[in-house]
């Protein structure tokens, strides 16, 4: 329960005090499994992909959150993947996803891709994967054309296109523009498409993903840009993709995105090519962010309460090993309380810093991008306290390390208030399995 009032749907953005998540009790799902803990709302991610339903096709951009249990909800859900290395790829085929279309999609639409390889390379390891097993490619360099026509004679290929421009919520997240690695430099696709034409390979997918956490203006940019590119590839064309860059709110006075508007805009942009093309087009969405940030929160355990001169420390069990967001991008996660008395009563919010177990200053969950560190008004917290860190499910367990030799934490998903373990803790013995002396 969280004490402060927010819209159906959003998790609390105020300083509160959370003892259950998903209907689950903090307490006891720290006493079950342990801190630091990742858990996973199901309802949350339901109701996140059923606000998708609009599109032809919602490809969740697994990089976000790729526990099996999640790829396996989203499946439930009708949604598809993307998958950016082999092991996503096997990841996937362990969820359930069959590795390449069933004919016909239905409605005069092309079958959709259960999963996609989306990179600006094959290592050698991803170009056999993606050969044996028939796996529809994502290119974002002209080079893995003739790789892949040499491997799978005849292929259909998706181009993804470097509008040009980029956004994001930090330089780091920004995939457009010249300081972007990622995708076919647009004023290249001639150039791309006679390559293409020459290995014998048909362009018949378009994708554009410019950044994360982008604001719906520059998402829409993207869109016309998009329709561009089409026009000059022309009728193989079958499938469009909006790329990912949902946003999600993670501060006070951040609001979701107006999907419908960002939705009709797109479907514009398809219907204009349809006509041009006299067929039909599968319009496709590829967020990551948005189906599983909400979901997620990590436990963590209060260990030390200091003060450093005039500031305030809580130090907690959890650090960039576990959740690496704040200290990469100065990111900003909702924080909340579980006392452990739970009969004593929350006593006013005071300004603390957070910081984690590791042995390096940057180990802190409160600082801006830049690694300034700053507060968070909490309240009073004591040893033995449990901290909820919210809005983790997404980019946070899968880039979790085991930095200073810390082992990954458990996950769990907790669905119509069950609560499941989907990923053991880690051991001291995983931590050197494959090492010799
Ligand atoms: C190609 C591609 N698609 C989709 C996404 C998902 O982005 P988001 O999590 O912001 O929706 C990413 C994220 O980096 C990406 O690189």
């Amino acid at each position: 329960m969280t004490t402060t009032a927010s819209p159906p749907g959003q998790p609390g953005l105020q300083p509160v005090i959370r003892t259950s998540i998903a209907g689950a009790s903090v307490a006891d799902l720290a006493r079950t499994h342990g801190t630091p803990l990742y858990v996973y709302d199901a309802e949350m991610i339901r109701r996140r992909c059923r606000d998708l339903a609009a599109w032809d096709t919602v490809r969740f951009a697994q990089k976000a959150c790729s526990n099996l249990a999640v790829l396996a909800l989203m499946r439930s859900e009708g949604v598809v993947v993307d998958a950016v290395s082999t092991g996503e790829i096997h990841r996937a085929l362990a969820a359930g996803y069959a590795p390449h279309a069933a004919p016909g999609g239905g409605g005069g639409l092309p079958p959709v891709h259960p999963i996609v390889y989306t990179a600006d390379i094959f290592d050698r390891e991803s170009l056999e994967a993606v050969a044996k097993l028939g796996i529809h490619v994502n290119c974002g360099s002209a080079d893995m054309i003739e790789q892949l026509a040499e491997r799978v004679p005849g292929a259909g290929i998706t181009l993804r296109v470097n509008p040009g421009f980029g956004h994001g919520h930090s330089q780091k997240t920004n995939t457009g523009g010249e300081g972007s690695k990622h995708g076919i430099w647009h004023e290249e696709i001639p150039d791309v498409l006679r390559r293409a034409e020459w290995a014998g390979l048909a362009v018949t997918g378009l994708h554009m993903h410019i950044g994360s956490g982008a604001d719906l203006v520059h998402l829409a940019e993207v869109a016309g840009s998009l329709e561009r590119v089409a026009l000059e590839i022309g009728r193989s064309l079958t499938t469009i993709s909006a790329g990912g860059g949902l946003p999600v709110p993670y501060k006070p006075g951040e609001v979701h995105a107006d999907l419908s508007g960002y939705f009709t805009l797109w479907d514009a942009v398809r219907k204009r090519l349809e006509d041009r093309f006299g067929h039909r087009l599968r319009l496709e969405i590829e967020p990551g962010r948005y189906l599983t940030a909400e979901s997620g929160f990590v436990i963590t355990e209060v260990r030390a309460v200091k003060k450093q001169g005039a500031r305030k420390y809580l130090l907690v069990d959890a650090g960039f090993n576990t959740l690496a967001r704040p200290v990469l991008y100065g990111s900003y996660h909702p924080m909340s309380l579980c006392p452990a008395d739970p009969r004593a009563p929350a006593t006013g919010a005071e300004e603390v810093a957070v910081g984690g177990p590791l042995c390096e200053s940057g180990d802190i969950f409160t600082q801006t991008d830049g690694g300034f560190v700053s507060t968070r008004a909490l309240p009073a917290a004591h040893v033995g306290d449990l901290l909820v860190i919210e809005i983790a499910g997404a980019y946070g367990f899968v880039m979790a390390s085991n930095y200073n030799s810390k082992p990954l934490p458990a996950e769990v998903l907790v669905d119509g208030g069950v609560a499941r373990l989907v990923r053991r803790r880690q051991t001291p013995e995983d931590l050197v399995r494959g090492e010799t002396v």
